[in-house]
């Protein structure tokens, strides 16, 4: 009797442990499961970070417009460019309009620099550009940027970021 209560006693104990070990297990494998989502949505909101842009829908939309009725009949409307080739000088010796989609190399320049270029214009390096200090409102030329960023992809816009960006 004795021995059959020990032998009963030694069972629960083994099972309590099987038990115990059962939860522990459980709990590794329950924050490991924490851990990889947790880091998971880390990832996933870095990169959302990273494509996110610097410009709201509104300014978008009047970029489309400041940009159809000021660039577009140079840079072309979806800023593709209108030159078979914008790195090869006209016969007047100066360069085409380039383009402004992210094909060309608007994207090395930080947006101060950009605003500097519609500014100023290309005459003061023997450049064609008009300048539009005066005929656009800081906001316009923003959108007007905002416009055809919209045409680069996530990579260009990344790259932009790092050279220099929004500054
Ligand atoms: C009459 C044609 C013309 C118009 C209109 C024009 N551009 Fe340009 N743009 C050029 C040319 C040509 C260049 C190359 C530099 C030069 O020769 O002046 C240029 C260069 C640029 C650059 C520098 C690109 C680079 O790769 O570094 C930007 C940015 C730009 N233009 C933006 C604009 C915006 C924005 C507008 C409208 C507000 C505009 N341009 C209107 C002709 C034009």
């Amino acid at each position: 009797m004795n021995c059959s209560k020990t032998l009963t006693d030694g069972a629960q104990v083994s099972l309590a442990t099987i038990l115990k070990n059962c939860r522990l297990i459980f709990i590794s494998l329950f924050s490991i499961c924490l851990l990889v989502s947790c880091s998971d949505r880390a990832e996933i909101s870095t990169t959302v970070e990273e494509e996110s842009r610097w410009y709201t829908p509104a300014q978008l939309l009047s970029g489309t417009e400041v940009f159809a009725a000021n660039c577009a009949q140079c840079h072309g409307d979806t800023a593709q460019g209108l030159a078979d080739d914008w790195r090869e000088k006209l016969e007047d010796g100066t360069f085409p309009p380039p383009p402004l989609d992210g094909t060309a190399h608007a994207w090395h320049h930080p947006q101060s620099v950009l605003l500097q270029v519609i500014d100023n214009g290309g005459a003061e390096f023997g450049g064609t550009m008009p300048a539009f200090a005066t005929t656009l409102s800081q906001n316009e030329k923003l959108s007007a940027i905002a416009y055809f960023q919209s045409f680069w992809n996530d990579d260009i816009y990344t790259q932009w970021t790092k050279m220099g960006g929004v500054n």
